[in-house]
């Protein structure tokens, strides 16, 4: 059976993020603006993951994942200024053992867009002394998890945190300035190289670490092929949601992050807006389908010489009906992507579970693993057995693609076309 390999050791998996996860996170500014009734859903146990771990990295592990990326709640590790909390490192370092007495790696997010709320009172990401600040936890950190850690990621999209923090106001602190949200992304960038300076200083017993961001990247393509105007937009927009932060912080990383989920169709009739054609599949949230896209940020990356991990990629999908031909759709450009010869390490599916979307609440299911928020119970979705199959083998069985194709209610055209091209490369002995 001809079968489409991935490499050996390849981190297969999925991501959370503390405050969407864990529950009772009632320390941090998204908590204090979702109890104010500026976010109309407040987190509260959410999918009670601080307690409920074990269980869910059991459920992780019976679906073959080897690596898991979550992230730790700088408002529980220091509750005060400088004030660090026991109780709290000693959870971390339980959950980090536990990943790793059961094969699985931790991929650690120091900071997964909330904050505490003693540091939003001090201006958060505007404060000239943020970057010190956050040098200062990550220091705790790395002494007290460090050992456990191979891979950190810093900041969790912190193009996405000014885009909907400062520049359209929608999540916490709710700000429409675009200058203050450009200091906020320089004041990120220097925190991130503070932070890689701290966590490349390795103590003992600590190992070779890989330090980087988590970057939102999409594929800006113009929304009428042969426009020269939306052509010249959609490498601009381009160049300042993809590549520019990754300048920024030139030299402090030592891999890519890197959160797919969408092709950005740039469209312009004097106003620039992003198009959606009627036909493509959507996921729930309405964001188009767009695996090709993944195929191309992956082809843009090799420029920066620098292995890439798949950080976040995942959908809304409550029916469950989508899911699996998404991810095997995706699978599939990560492993032409390879093939070509980009060096892509993991992927890790966003999310492992149900959990809460942010400022849009319960209501989209992002999860491998379905919620039920009544009484928190876990149900594994078919698809993610799915995934599981590929993990297992390590590889895309060739057989798996033809029902794509038969079915091809979710994709479009082009990327039929482009699934019969392998096929036909890579014939069925
Ligand atoms: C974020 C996640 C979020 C996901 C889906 C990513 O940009 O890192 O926190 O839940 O997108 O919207």
């Amino acid at each position: 059976m001809q079968e489409l390999k991935f490499p050996n050791k390849f981190l297969w998996g999925a991501a959370t993020s503390a405050h969407q996860v864990e529950g009772d996170n009632s320390n941090n500014d998204w908590w204090q603006a979702e109890n104010q009734g500026l976010l109309s859903h407040p987190a509260r146990d959410a999918a009670d993951h601080y307690n409920r771990f074990a269980q869910d990295f059991d459920l992780a592990r019976e679906l073959g994942h080897n690596a898991h990326r979550l992230s730790i709640e700088w408002s529980r590790i220091e509750p005060k200024p400088g004030q660090f909390d026991e109780q709290a490192t000693r959870h971390y370092r339980r959950v980090l053992l536990y990943l790793r007495e059961h094969g699985i790696e931790p991929i650690v997010t120091l900071h997964h867009f909330t904050n505490p709320i003693w540091f939003a009172e001090i201006c958060g990401w505007e404060n000239k002394n943020s970057p010190e600040i956050f040098a200062r936890y990550v220091a705790y950190c790395n002494e007290h998890f460090g050992d456990y850690i191979k891979w950190w990621v810093t900041i969790n999209e912190p193009t996405v945190y000014v885009l909907q923090g400062y520049f359209m106001g929608v999540w916490p602190p709710f700000q429409k300035n675009v200058p203050k949200g450009i200091k906020v992304l320089w004041n990120m960038a220097k925190a991130h190289r503070a932070a890689y300076r701290v966590l490349k200083k390795l103590s003992d017993g600590h190992k070779e670490n890989f330090v980087s961001i988590a970057h939102n990247m999409a594929a800006y393509v113009p929304a009428r092929q042969n426009n020269p105007i939306e052509k010249i937009l959609a490498s601009i927009i381009g160049y300042f949601s993809n590549d520019y932060f990754l300048r920024l912080i030139k030299k402090h990383y030592d891999y890519i992050g890197l959160n797919y989920y969408m092709v950005k169709r740039v469209h312009f009739n004097g106003k620039i807006n992003f198009f959606i054609p009627q036909s493509s599949a959507k996921t729930d949230m309405g964001w188009e389908i767009a695996p090709l896209g993944l195929l191309q940020v992956l082809r843009h990356l090799p420029k920066y010489k620098k292995p890439i991990l798949i950080t976040e990629n995942g959908l809304a999908d409550a029916k469950d009906d989508r899911r699996w031909p998404f991810i095997l759709n995706h699978l599939l450009m990560v492993h032409t992507a390879i093939t070509e010869g980009v060096d892509v390490r993991g992927y890790l599916h966003w999310s492992l579970m149900d959990n809460l979307e942010l400022a849009e609440g319960f209501g989209p299911r992002f999860g491998l693993i379905k919620i039920n928020y009544d009484n928190q119970a876990r149900e594994i979705r078919e698809s993610a057995r799915k995934y599981a199959s590929i993990i297992k083998k390590n590889a895309i069985p060739v057989e798996t693609i033809q029902p794509l194709l038969e079915n091809n209610k979710y994709y479009p055209e082009v990327l039929r076309r482009y699934l019969q091209n392998i096929i036909r490369i890579k014939p069925q002995s």
